[in-house]
C-alpha cells in the first residue's frame, strides 16, 4: 500500500498546464509537470525543523536522510526538503507513476563535472528516464519534470521587489538594460526579475547554473531567435523546445525546456 502524502501541500496549483512547443515536433503535447510547495505550510505540517518525527522516515530514502542530516543550516534544510517534496511529485507525475512509494524515489545531485549540482532522479537505485529541476525562494519551492530522452528542463522562482541598480549590472546585459530604459521603477523591477528567472531556468536546463555569467546571456534573443548551442554536460548540441513564465503574488516562475539534437 503506497504511503499517502498530503497532496494539497504539493500540488493543486500547477504553474501552467503547459506543453513543449512546436519547436519539438516529435514530442507533441508532451506534458511538463510542475509542483509548488509552500515551505511554511510544509514546515507546519511536519514539525518545526521538517525532519522531526516518524513522518520523515516515510518519504525520504536512506541516502536522502543522510544528506539531509548533514545540512546544518535550518533554512537550507527546509529549502532542500521542500524542493525534494515538489520534485518527487513532479517526477512521479511525469512518469505517470503516482503509485510508487516516495522512499523508493531519490532526488540526488550530479557530483563533479560540468553540471555539478544538477538534480537527478533515481527509482529503486536506477536512474529514472526523467529530467527534473528545482528552485526555492522563500516561501515557495517549485519543481518541474519531463520524461523524454532528449529534453532537459530548468525552472526558477524569484521574488519581485525593487532592487539596487547593481542587481541589473550583474543580472542583465547592456542591451537588456537599454530595452528597459523607459520603464518606471515598479515595472522595471518586475521585468528585471522575470528576465533573471528565465536566465536561471535556461542555465539550469543547460546544467551550467551560474558558472556562466548572466551578463553574457541575452535571454529574449535566445528565446525568440532559437539557434543551436552546446550544452554544458558533454558539449552536445541543443535547441530550444519550449519556455514560459507566470507571475503570482509577487513571485515570478519561469521554465525553459531544451532539446538535444
Ligand atoms: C543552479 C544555481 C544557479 C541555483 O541557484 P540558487 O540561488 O541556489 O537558486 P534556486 O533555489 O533557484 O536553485 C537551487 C537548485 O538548483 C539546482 N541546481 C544546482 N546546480 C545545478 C546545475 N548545475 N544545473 C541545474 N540545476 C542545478 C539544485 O536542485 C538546487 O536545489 P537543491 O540544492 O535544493 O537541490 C546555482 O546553484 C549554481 O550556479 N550552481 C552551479 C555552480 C556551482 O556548482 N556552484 C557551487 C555551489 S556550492
Amino acid at each position: 500500500m503506497p504511503f499517502a502524502l498530503p497532496y494539497e501541500l504539493a500540488t493543486g496549483y500547477p504553474i501552467h498546464a503547459t506543453y513543449v512547443s512546436e519547436l519539438a515536433p516529435d514530442t507533441p503535447n508532451l506534458p511538463i509537470t510542475f509542483h509548488r510547495v509552500d515551505i511554511r505550510a510544509l514546515n507546519d505540517r511536519v514539525g518545526s525543523n521538517m525532519v522531526d518525527g516518524a513522518w520523515k522516515l516515510k518519504w525520504l530514502s536512506k541516502k536522502e536522510r543522510e544528506i539531509c542530516g548533514n545540512l546544518s543550516a535550518p533554512k537550507r534544510r527546509q529549502d532542500w526538503l521542500a524542493g525534494r517534496y515538489a520534485a518527487k511529485w513532479a517526477v512521479l507525475d511525469a512518469l505517470a507513476a503516482r503509485e510508487i512509494d516516495w522512499d523508493r524515489v531519490e532526488i540526488l545531485a550530479a557530483q563533479g563535472g560540468p553540471d555539478h549540482g544538477r538534480p537527478l532522479a533515481r527509482i529503486d537505485g536506477q536512474w529514472a528516464p526523467v529530467d527534473v529541476s528545482i528552485s526555492h525562494s522563500n516561501p515557495i519551492a517549485v519543481a518541474c519534470a519531463v520524461s523524454h530522452p532528449r529534453l532537459r528542463i530548468g525552472i526558477d522562482v524569484e521574488q519581485i521587489y525593487e532592487r539596487e541598480a547593481s542587481f541589473e549590472a550583474v543580472a542583465l546585459t547592456a542591451e537588456e538594460r537599454r530595452r528597459m530604459a523607459s520603464l518606471g521603477a515598479h515595472l522595471r523591477s518586475r521585468e528585471a526579475t522575470k528576465q533573471w528567472a528565465l536566465k536561471e531556468a535556461w542555465l539550469k536546463a543547460t546544467g551550467q547554473g551560474l558558472r556562466a555569467p548572466l551578463t553574457t546571456l541575452d535571454i529574449f534573443r535566445r528565446l525568440e531567435n532559437p539557434t543551436s548551442f552546446a550544452m554544458a554536460a558533454g558539449g552536445r548540441a541543443a535547441t530550444l523546445a519550449g519556455w514560459g513564465w507566470t507571475m503570482q503574488n509577487d513571485m515570478v516562475y519561469a521554465w525553459v525546456a531544451l532539446q538535444t539534437v
